[in-house]
């Protein structure tokens, strides 16, 4: 079947099969390789992406329900000028980033978190930053960077 989507302002159609997975059709289909395939079973965040703004697990997520929707991969967290986005530059920063396989997928869940907080209003404290990390696993960094990294973004 052939969907159309946008993914990182820019709009595309695909021919997909109805069982290809969200990871396959950015990483295969579209050559976009920042998004890291991991455990293949939700557990370890680091193929999450944005679809309409809202992180998802890309290895769990049907390609078809993007038809119609936007989604943005790390490639596009800075826009089209291709400068770093602030969740990027506050990683770099803070020193969360080390072998750098969870990076895309972290970077993802804090750009959703610290919008979804900007848009409520709302200045999250340590724990609550740290719990919207949850479903990204870092096996090199002890997350305390990441952390810091995703506080500052937050506005604090
Ligand atoms: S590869 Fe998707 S959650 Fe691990
Ligand atoms: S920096 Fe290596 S897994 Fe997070």
């Amino acid at each position: 079947m052939k969907i159309n989507f946008t993914i990182n302002g820019k709009g595309r159609a695909k021919e997909i099969k109805a069982s290809t997975l969200l990871i396959d059709l950015i990483r295969d289909g579209l050559k976009l390789k920042g998004t890291k395939p991991g455990c293949f079973e939700g557990e370890c965040g680091a193929c999450t992406v944005l679809v309409d703004g809202h992180a998802i697990n890309s290895c769990l997520y049907l390609a078809v329900n993007v038809a119609g929707k936007s989604i943005t991969t790390i490639e596009g967290l800075g826009g089209e000028d291709q400068f770093l986005d602030i969740v990027q530059e506050k990683l770099i920063e803070h020193g969360g980033v080390q072998c750098g396989f969870c990076t895309s997928g972290m970077a993802m869940s804090i750009k959703s978190y610290s919008d979804k907080c900007k848009e409520e209003g709302k200045v999250p404290n340590r724990n609550e930053v740290a719990k919207s990390l949850e479903g990204n696993l870092c096996r090199c960094t002890g997350y305390v960077k990441i952390v810091d990294a995703a506080i500052s973004v937050c506005g604090n």
